[in-house]
């Protein structure tokens, strides 16, 4: 059945995706966590739970960001193939914010206070790239899940030695995060120059630097 949505329509489904996103613990995985019954963690010490929570609330504000990005870009995206295309990515990025935001919890810690800040900052980048024209959003979706790949690698190695859980989810993140940034490219998207590359890797630090303590 084709159903016409109406501006309301739409604007009360962005406002959802935001409330989604922000308010802790409301977003609903389709995958079960790849942090399964079966895989348990060795003994931590307080110190080591403690830079697990920081690396994973990094990792959950990367998502928050990777949902703004693609909502922004789909307000302004031009082909309608584009935007069902990157709905398929966005729908797993919901998965990713939904495996961090529990982890966190497991670990007794919290998502970052500073998940609005980043989220508009996000949207807006998104919606620029959306306007300026498929090829560079697109672009500037690979090039970012490339980024965000880089940083799971980092934190694979980073996180303590008996964090199998939190291994788990970003092993699984990883894997799904190049094959957006593949599908990005796939779809027309524009390799970007690396002084931009660079920009976003500035950008990327502060959030980093910011949100593992607040
Ligand atoms: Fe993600
Ligand atoms: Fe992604």
């Amino acid at each position: 059945m084709n159903r016409h949505y109406s501006h309301a329509d739409n604007l009360i489904h962005q406002f959802d995706t935001v409330l989604r996103t922000l308010v802790p613990h409301a977003a609903v995985a389709s995958r079960p966590t790849p942090a399964t019954a079966g895989i348990q963690d060795e003994d931590m010490s307080a110190e080591e739970r403690r830079h697990a929570a920081g690396l994973m609330r990094v990792n959950h504000t990367g998502e928050v960001c990777a949902q703004a990005l693609y909502q922004g870009q789909g307000c302004t995206a031009k082909l309608p193939e584009v935007r069902s295309q990157m709905e398929h990515s966005a729908q797993e990025e919901i998965d990713h914010l939904a495996w961090c935001d529990e982890r966190l919890q497991e670990l007794d810690s919290h998502t970052s206070l500073l998940n609005p800040l980043f989220y508009a900052a996000s949207f807006g980048l998104g919606a620029v790239a959306g306007a300026i024209g498929d090829r560079i959003s697109l672009g500037f979706v690979a090039a970012t899940e490339e980024q965000v790949g880089k940083h799971l690698e980092d934190h694979l190695v980073k996180l303590p030695a008996g964090d199998h859980r939190s291994r788990a989810v970003l092993r699984q993140m990883a894997i799904d995060e190049a094959h957006h940034a593949q599908l990005a490219l796939e779809a027309g998207g524009a390799r970007f120059p690396a002084p931009v590359k660079f920009g976003m890797s500035l950008m990327s630090k502060v959030m980093t630097k910011s949100v593992y303590r607040v």
